[in-house]
Parts: C-alpha cells; sequence; structure tokens
C-alpha cells in the first residue's frame, strides 16, 4: 500500500475513533439529564462512528497496510445545553468532511484509484451526516429552550436514524 495514503487511512482511523469517543460522551451527558431520545440518538451515532472506524481498519489491513488503534483521548465531560451539543457535533462533523476531503486529494496526487473509489463511500456518509445534524440544530433554534419543545423534540430524536449510507453495525 502507497505509504502516504496509508498513512493518511490511519489518521482517518483516529479521527473516527476520536467522533465515536466524542458522541458516546454527549449520550452519557444526554442520559444522565433525562433527555432519553437524545441519548438513544447519541449512542447509536457513537456505534456509527465506530463502524466507520472498522471500515477503515479492515480495508487497510486487507490492503497491506498495517492498521494502527489509536489511543482514547479524554472526551468532554461536560455540555452547556442541548444546542451547544448539536453545534459541537456540527462542527465536528464539518471538521471530519475537511479531513475526508484531504484524503480523497492525497489518492488523486498518488493515484490510488481504488482506495479513492472506497473513500467515495465516506463522502456520501460525511453529506448524510452534516445535513443532519444542520437539520437538528435548525429545529432546536426554532424551539428556543421552550420546555413542551424540547420535550417533544427529545420523543421526536429517539425515532430519527442515523448515516443512511451507514445503516448502522449490521454491515459489519
Ligand atoms: Fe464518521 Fe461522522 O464521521
Amino acid at each position: 500500500m502507497n505509504p502516504l495514503v496509508e498513512s493518511a487511512l490511519n489518521e482517518q482511523v483516529q479521527k473516527e475513533a476520536s467522533s465515536s469517543q466524542f458522541y458516546l460522551a454527549m449520550a452519557s451527558w444526554a442520559e444522565s439529564n433525562g433527555l432519553n431520545g437524545t441519548a438513544k440518538f447519541m449512542y447509536q451515532h457513537s456505534d456509527e462512528e465506530r463502524f466507520h472506524m472498522l471500515k477503515l481498519i479492515h480495508f487497510i489491513n486487507e490492503r497491506g497496510g498495517k492498521a494502527i488503534i489509536p489511543p482514547v483521548a479524554q472526551a468532554p465531560k461536560e455540555f452547556k445545553n442541548l444546542e451547544n451539543v448539536f453545534e459541537l457535533l456540527l462542527a465536528h462533523e464539518i471538521s471530519v468532511t475537511d479531513s475526508i476531503n484531504n484524503l480523497v486529494d492525497i489518492c488523486l496526487q498518488q493515484k490510488d484509484y481504488s482506495t479513492h473509489n472506497f473513500v467515495q463511500w465516506y463522502v456520501s456518509e460525511q453529506l448524510e451526516e452534516e445535513a443532519l445534524a444542520r437539520t437538528v440544530l435548525d429545529k432546536l433554534r426554532l424551539i428556543d429552550g421552550d420546555k413542551g419543545g424540547m420535550y417533544m423534540f427529545d420523543r421526536d430524536l429517539e425515532n430519527a436514524s442515523i448515516g443512511g449510507a451507514g445503516q448502522s453495525t449490521q454491515q459489519q
């Protein structure tokens, strides 16, 4: 495997692992604050990110590279409020999109077209995740802290599905 591509893929492994931890921290925060729908959504999202990480690990190893399992960094312990949680989620997804785009650039520079093809799955996934985060944030801003609205929001989120292309961990 091209060493520059391998290194960029391993950096992406680290990003997906840290996304999983980040959303796990959000899930736990939501659960401990009685926001059970949000907690369920975030636990699922955390699992999705772990699936994204595993998919990369398998790809690297199957192509003759060596996947590196990253250390676990301390995730945030507190969040200001629900809006803050989703603002952070959107900002995080935008940074992941940047890193996927960088990976696409490296594949093209190195003429690694099979990895380029593999990475397209992540390009689509990022489009969906960013769109979902924006929609959820728009709803929260409309509610503007109203207690009844927050109750409905949390209940609705329990049924929201994430990661259309990912379809959760069942595809592993
Ligand atoms: Fe796998 Fe949400 O980035």
